[in-house]
């Protein structure tokens, strides 16, 4: 008997929307599965003030398929020159629900992000007496770090100090890729908390790297190790509230990832919970699936349940080659394209 789950409908607490056309042609399949998410702020140029978070707001707004209820959370970009009255006046309204921490050049439109955390100190400490929501990426970008170990040495240098500095600021560490981040946030305090995403769960760079190089599965942090993998999937396995669902799905023309120089970002949207449920069907932990993708993260944030549910099926599917992006014959091409999904929605 094929197997069936339903669950309450889930939030993505990591995702990348980008803008216009393209915003157009993705927002559907996040509207599809999820009833809100956490939207990231790396346009170019990048959310930094309340006005750029109610603008952008106001635009996936507008692109919202007709009737379709969803809720963006938008999140600023934090600068060497945010304003700490401004991301007050954002969080107070209710119009930010966090701020995200990008090192600079550490991805993906990040030319704008934090050269040195201490010049951000008096943000931190604001975000800290507000209660906000500090969302990371977790890597460092010093040029002698190999990529694989960017991650993990943020975690030992940057990450142990913020949370030494500022022990009541409540942080995401966003998707999580290796063993050392994942035992990091399995000993931390409730403070704390980590995404994780399909790709990181169901694969390691291996995929990736042979017989032949895959760009489309190139993502910041980078695929790791199978160990790396094995860790994660050992976390989400204990049910800890602490780790919670976040696609990170992140759309790019085809062109810019079959490319001498190709973009980083998968574009998991059109499959993510089924991927999901995928992973942690193999991980021998479907029970959890409901927790992770619609409870644990948005008690973090402190949001209410979604009205309504969701029913996933076990029957194989395959995702479309392509997806079309406004007139661009080109399009953006989904994870699991051409191959199986063995879960499916509806
Ligand atoms: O792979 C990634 N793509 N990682 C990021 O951190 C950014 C994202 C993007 O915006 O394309
Ligand atoms: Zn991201």
């Amino acid at each position: 008997m094929p197997r069936t789950i339903e669950l309450p409908k889930p939030d993505d607490f990591h995702l990348h929307l980008r803008d216009g056309p393209m915003l157009e042609a993705v927002l559907p399949y996040t509207v599809e599965r999820f009833a809100r998410a956490l939207v990231m702020p790396n346009l170019v140029p990048p959310v930094v003030t309340t006005a750029d978070a109610i603008a952008y707001r106001a635009r996936i707004l507008e692109a919202l398929p007709p009737g379709a209820p969803f809720e963006p959370l938008m999140t600023l970009y934090l600068t060497d020159t945010t304003d700490l009255d401004d991301l007050a006046d954002g969080h107070s309204r209710g119009v930010v629900i966090a701020a995200k921490l990008y090192p600079a050049h550490a991805t993906t439109n990040a030319a704008h992000g934090v050269g040195d955390i201490r010049r951000v100190a008096a943000v931190l400490e604001r975000m800290q007496r507000l209660d906000m929501v500090l969302c990371i990426h977790g890597e460092v970008t010093r040029s002698e770090v190999d990529i694989f170990d960017r991650e993990a040495v943020f975690v030992d240098e940057v990450l142990i100090p913020l949370r030494r500095d500022f022990p009541e600021l409540r942080i995401v560490l966003e998707h999580i890729t290796s063993a050392h981040a994942a035992a990091f946030v399995e000993a931390a305090d409730a403070r704390l908390a980590a995404t994780v995403t399909p790709q990181h769960l169901l694969l390691d760079r291996n995929a990736m790297l042979v017989g032949g190089i895959r760009p489309h599965l190139y993502c910041l942090p980078v695929l790791k190790a199978r160990a790396d993998r094995e860790a994660l999937r050992r976390l989400v396995a204990t049910g800890t509230p602490k780790v919670f669902l976040g696609t990170d799905s992140a759309p790019h023309p085809r062109h810019a990832k079959e490319s001498a120089c190709g973009c980083a970002g998968v574009f998991s949207a059109p499959l993510a919970l089924e991927a999901y449920a995928q992973a942690f069907d193999e991980i021998g932990c479907l029970g959890h699936l409901t927790d992770f993708a619609a409870n644990h993260g948005r008690r973090f944030y402190r949001l209410p349940p979604n009205e309504g549910t969701l029913t996933l099926h076990e029957e194989a599917w395959e995702p479309p080659e392509l997806i079309p992006v406004g007139g661009d014959s080109e399009g953006v091409r989904p994870f699991f394209a051409g191959e199986r999904v063995r879960w499916r929605l509806g």
